[in-house]
């Protein structure tokens, strides 16, 4: 299985500094990028036709979405569906990142019923999952986890090609803080992740990615990359020069 290298650009950049980044991330790191290893540029809807432009033709690099409204098509004033994502050029989407959770007030039910409506219409999803300092101050790490697994995978098929869904553990309190979470956090995090995937999943889900995401900068990512059950990052402030980026994927 490639370990995935995602950059969640979040609300930032326009279409053409979108262009320029991707231009130059692909630049970076032209010929160098490990072989099993893919690069994911996640950026605004705004800027997926010009990311996707920047992009095209570069080995193991993919264009991804930040959201999506799981309908089909219809009177959804403001949303985007599945179908325009991928006409667009994205083969993923993110579901359930915290702040959409937090922040936009998305429920554990929505992350499900997004989560399975965008894999059935053919996105690949990164499911994010995550506690509050508060949940694992309280001891909560792992009920917070099953609950949002759980609700997040409800109506997905159980024989889900692996490599359709991905999940990323970011711990609410590691993302955008600068305080990253220690190997042994991130060790018994991903078992926990992989031990509730197996039950749901089955064998495939050995075969499914589960990437870490929390303040990674170049200085810790290669730490974090070769600890067992990564496999991979989704990385926010970090990501968006491509010089900082790119020392991450060459890790
Ligand atoms: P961060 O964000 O790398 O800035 O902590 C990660 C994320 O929100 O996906």
């Amino acid at each position: 299985m490639n370990k995935l290298f995602a950059a969640n650009w979040k609300m930032h950049k326009t279409a053409s500094e979108a262009k320029q980044t991707v231009a130059e991330l692909v630049g970076l790191t032209s010929g160098k990028v490990k072989a099993d290893r893919e690069v994911m540029i996640i950026p605004p809807f705004t800027a997926l036709a010009s990311a996707g432009e920047a992009l095209r033709g570069a080995k193991n690099f993919l264009l991804g979405a930040q959201n999506f409204y799981p309908q089909k098509q219809g009177a959804f004033t403001g949303e985007i569906s599945p179908g325009m994502l991928l006409d667009a050029g994205a083969s993923f989407a993110l579901t359930g990142h915290s702040e959409r959770r937090h922040v936009l007030g998305e429920t554990d039910g929505v992350v499900g019923t997004k989560t399975a409506f965008g894999l059935e219409s053919g996105l690949g999803i990164i499911l994010c999952v995550g506690e509050k300092i508060d949940e694992r101050k309280a001891g909560e790490l792992r009920a917070v986890l099953e609950r949002q697994i759980r609700a997040g995978v409800r109506d997905v098929p159980k024989d889900i090609a692996p490599e359709k869904l991905a999940l990323a553990y970011e711990p609410v309190w590691a993302i955008g803080t600068g305080e990253v979470a220690g190997p042994k956090e991130i060790l018994e995090a991903h078992a926990f992740v992989r031990t509730m995937l197996s039950e749901i999943f089955g064998a495939s889900a050995s075969e499914m990615r589960i990437l870490y995401g929390g303040s990674v900068k170049p200085d810790n990512a290669s730490e974090i990359i070769a600890l067992d059950n990564v496999d991979g990052v989704l990385v926010g402030g970090a990501s968006l020069k491509a010089d900082e980026f790119s020392r991450i994927v060459l890790a």
